[in-house]
């Protein structure tokens, strides 16, 4: 640990240990440890033993050539991390991937919402018209995510019972589904299949995805690869011309659906084609990116659980299902079992683990045990998964605890859940950068497990965790012995 020399609200102000290396060098090592010799979490977690300390300064990946600058100042436990959540102390300006952009030109030539610093006035602007989008449609969530999940469940069942296949791709039953209900939710209720677009929507924002992601991602091929998958991804950018012809078909659907959207938008006062661009930006990287993850993840822990939990959980949602006469916002909200594993999933696997912003002014940041002075201009980096399993808020914090936030002592802990760039106790807001889907995301992943486990007892499944999340194939389907 590096040298101490004041005592800052009783922790000793500390030099912020860890070092960059040589700039090109130094950047490119830290990257190839990130992704191929260490991973992720060992990455950290060595560095943590190494320094002795939970805030370290480190190189960040893709450094040389796309980001100019790959330093960082590394916040990894549950103390320090919600400085980032302070928007009078860091700025998100451009900081939504780390440390590049990608090219305007992925987004008709706008600086979307996500890449807005709260100090811009357009960032209130939009984010007021996405939360007033998402509240006006409020009543189509449960009716309309029911249907989406209807056909989500029998493609699942077909490719269950198919010759050829045996198994069922959860990934892709739930990007459709995810595509689906996004899609309907912001376009009048148009199915999307009878668009242009048929049954390629998903397809095509993923293309979108990957070549804007790419420099984050790593498709774990065997050793020998590595290398040649580093310099082709890391070095340049992709242009923005590689996705331009999937975009402009998702432009053209979404443009001549989404018209009572964009009256709205109008009427708020956006320029029609900042605000198409920034609507396609939420339904297919926000929304579309973030859910098309988070129904894998959510099922394999629950999947992980095994028998016995499934059991309770289906035992929780028939019986108030059965009590509702249906599934409600309000028995939802009864389903003690269910949120809580809502909740432990985002905490264990949060969907987006990286979360940047720069110092707007020279601050002091705490961990558990230090205060380290970060200065006006550094990037702030926090890799998610070390604050929501910091072992010293969560005990077994490496586990999936099922009812770990049941009671008051488990909601006591909510505050420490920040999958959505923000406390779990605290709401998205024009003057934050929390998620405005918060609250809508919560309730997809409850209706998700309650739809499942009305139709089955219980389930089987493989997984391998791979770019953004994991991959699960369903390799077997129990139909639900009672009804409610
Ligand atoms: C599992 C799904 C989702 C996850 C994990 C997720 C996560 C996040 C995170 C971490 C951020 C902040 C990024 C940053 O600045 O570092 C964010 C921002 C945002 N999310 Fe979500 N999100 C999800 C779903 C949604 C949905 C369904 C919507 C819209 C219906 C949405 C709309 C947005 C928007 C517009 C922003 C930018 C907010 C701002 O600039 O102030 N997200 N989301």
């Amino acid at each position: 640990m590096a040298s101490t020399n004041h005592i800052i609200n009783d922790k000793p102000l500390t030099t912020i240990p860890g070092s960059y290396g040589h700039p090109f060098f130094g950047a490119i090592k830290d990257r190839h440890d990130f992704f191929y010799h260490q991973g992720r979490d060992q990455f950290f977690a060595a560095k943590i033993k190494k320094y002795n300390s939970t805030v370290i300064r480190t190189n960040m990946p893709p450094g040389p050539f796309i980001s100019s600058n790959p330093r960082v100042v590394a916040l990894l436990d549950a103390i320090s991390f919600p400085i980032l959540f302070d928007n009078s102390k860091v700025e998100k300006r451009n900081v939504l991937d780390g440390t590049f952009m990608p090219t305007t030109a992925f987004t008709g030539g706008y600086r979307v919402c996500a890449y807005l610093d709260t100090d811009e006035p357009a960032h209130a602007a939009l984010k007021t018209f996405f939360i007033s989008t998402i509240a006006k449609r409020k009543e189509l969530f449960l009716p309309l995510f029911q249907n989406t999940l209807a056909e989500c469940f029998t493609e699942i069942e077909n490719n269950l019972s198919s010759a050829k296949t045996a198994t069922a791709s959860l990934n892709d039953a739930v990007s459709s589904a995810s595509f689906n209900f996004m899609f309907r939710l912001l376009c009048n209720n148009k199915d999307p299949a009878e668009t242009k677009l048929g049954s390629e929507g998903p397809k095509l924002f993923d293309t979108w995805l990957l070549f804007q992601l790419a420099p984050l991602a790593t498709l774990g091929l065997p050793k020998i690869f590595n290398y040649i998958e580093d310099f082709l991804i890391r070095t340049v950018p992709f242009p923005a011309l590689f996705a331009k012809s999937s975009y402009n078909k998702l432009h053209e659907a979404f443009s001549a659906n989404a018209g009572k959207l964009l009256e709205e938008a109008e009427k708020a006062g956006i320029e029609r084609n900042e605000a198409i661009h920034n609507i396609i930006f939420m339904a297919g990287f926000n929304a579309y990116g973030g859910l098309k993850n988070q129904f894998p993840t959510l099922m394999k822990w629950v999947g992980l659980g095994g028998e016995k939990l499934h059991k309770e959980i289906a035992a929780e949602v028939r019986s108030i299902v059965k009590e509702e006469g249906g599934i409600t916002l309000k028995g939802l909200e009864r389903m003690a079992l269910v949120k809580s594993i809502v909740y432990e999933a985002m905490r264990i696997e949060p969907a987006v683990p990286y979360q940047y912003a720069k110092a707007r002014e020279d601050i002091i940041v705490n961990s558990h045990d230090n205060s380290f002075e970060i200065k006006k201009g550094e990037m702030i980096f926090g890799y998610q998964p070390f604050a929501t399993k910091d072992s010293r808020i969560f005990e077994k914090a490496e586990e999936f605890v099922a009812r770990r936030f049941v009671g008051e002592d488990g909601e006591k802990l909510l505050k420490y859940v920040v999958w959505s760039n923000g406390r779990e106790t605290e709401e998205p807001a024009p003057e934050n950068k929390q998620c405005p889907g918060k609250n809508l995301v919560i309730l997809l992943c409850r209706v998700f497990l309650v739809e499942f486990f009305l139709r089955y007892d219980t389930f089987e499944f493989t997984y391998k965790n791979i770019v953004l999340g994991p991959n699960v194939t369903i390799t077997s389907l129990t139909k639900a012995s009672s009804t409610f």
